[in-house]
């Protein structure tokens, strides 16, 4: 039976043939597989072991630590490996939110008495939206949600017009994973701080890394950065929080003095080799990796889809990050789009890849002023390795086609 299925996943892996849905994950190369497998039979203890092979694996889990680190940028102790950015979101907003939780000396310094203030954009990814939305609805924290314009750049002055005494956090992404939309981090930071220093300023910066420079972040005023192996190739179910120097989030799981007491639990070993090695092959490539070929497919496949009457760009591809296009195509449902592009082997997405599958209405183009069908249509193009400006023109064409059999049924 396990062999019936692997046989069947085997083929369905090959016969995707372009695959554009790199903000959704990015596939694992086989160079990469081999290289993890071969590091992982020298270094596949338990890195708090005092034993050679203990040792050998806490070599292993600091050149990673290293590694991550060259790519964002930071110094090696700034960076805490985690399960994934859904968790060092999680960290970080509850870590933060948290202390005035427990310390109550701390909460009447800060806040005066009143719930800690929280303050995250309109377009977070659901590690970050839904969450701060149970913590208000909990009653432990108070939720401000900022609008973002209709390029989905969030609107600086409406978040420091939030900004009181009160306020802890203040969370905003770097990169949308729907639409590429890039926000002005740098700046919003120094803003925030500016109005009250105390406050924290996070950023979800998944989708940045490993496609666009990033070593001004460390040297901004933000404390703190998620990101996640899986996006740049490496294992599912490994990611990182930068943490500035200095910053002091509480630990959401307790009992071990791993990742120096931050993140406690036996290190994915494993995820961990397989991030820091993707991360150092980026490392050295960003330039002619992400920006020099994937802004021409971007471009490319933006004057393919001007011939296709009815579709509509959403936000402003040329500001945002290079390898993503969002869009829909009038009265054509997305599920037909996307149906016929997997048919002919192009994986693409809807929306983001958490809430695709749920049939819900995008929050990042509901935020960003469309309808509800519009929010529920669209398409999300990523460019990567597998698929870039080559696939361009395939991939016009089905969706042309799909448009010609379903506005005229009868015709072809
Ligand atoms: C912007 C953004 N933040 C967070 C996440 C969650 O990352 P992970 O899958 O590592 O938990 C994703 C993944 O879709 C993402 O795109």
């Amino acid at each position: 039976m396990i062999c019936e299925i692997r046989y069947e996943m085997k083929n369905t892996r090959n016969s995707t043939k372009i695959y554009v849905d790199y903000n959704s994950t990015a596939p694992m190369e086989d160079d990469h597989l081999k290289a993890v497998m071969a590091a992982l039979s020298e270094f596949d203890g338990n890195p708090s072991s005092q034993h050679s092979s203990g040792r050998r694996a806490k070599v292993a889990l600091e050149e990673a630590r290293t590694q991550v680190a060259n790519l964002i940028g930071c110094r090696t102790q700034e960076v805490v490996f985690t399960s994934g950015a859904t968790e060092s979101n999680n960290l970080v907003i509850q870590g933060v939110a948290g202390k005035f939780w427990d310390n109550l000396e701390a909460v009447s310094a800060h806040r005066g008495g009143a719930l800690p203030h929280v303050v995250v954009g309109a377009t977070e990814h659901p590690s970050v939206l839904e969450l701060v939305q149970v913590l208000a609805e909990r009653g432990r924290i108070r939720l401000s949600i900022a609008p973002v314009d209709q390029n989905g750049v969030v609107l600086s002055d409406e978040i420091l017009a939030l900004i009181g005494p009160d306020t802890v956090l203040v969370a905003v992404m770097l990169i949308n994973n729907e639409t590429g939309a890039q926000q002005p981090i740098v700046a919003l930071a120094d803003a925030v701080k500016a109005k009250n220093p105390l406050v924290y300023f996070h950023t979800d910066a998944v989708q940045a890394l490993g496609k666009m420079e990033i070593s001004w972040l460390p040297k901004s005023k933000v404390d703190s950065a998620a990101f996640s192996g899986h996006k740049i190739g490496a294992f599912k179910g490994v990611g990182a929080l930068y943490l500035k120097a200095g910053s002091k989030v509480q630990a959401l799981t307790l009992g071990g003095g791993q990742e120096r007491a931050r993140r406690p639990g036996t290190e994915n070993i494993p995820g961990i080799i397989s991030f820091g090695l993707r991360a150092r092959d980026l490392a050295g490539d960003l330039a002619r990796v992400w920006v020099e070929r994937e802004r021409p497919a971007q471009k490319a496949f933006l004057a393919a889809l001007t011939r296709i009457s009815g579709t509509k760009i959403h936000g402003d591809p040329a500001t945002g990050i290079a390898n993503t296009v969002n869009f829909h195509i009038e009265s054509v449902a997305g599920d037909d789009l996307l149906l016929n592009l997997d048919l002919a082997g192009i994986a693409a997405s809807s929306g983001s890849a958490c809430s695709s599958g749920v049939g819900r209405p995008s929050h990042v183009l509901k935020a960003m002023g469309y309808s509800d069908w519009i929010a529920l249509n669209s398409v999300r193009i990523s460019f990567g390795a597998r698929g870039g400006a080559g696939e361009v023109d395939r991939i016009a064409e089905v969706l042309e086609k799909t448009v010609k059999r379903v506005l005229s049924p009868g015709v072809g």
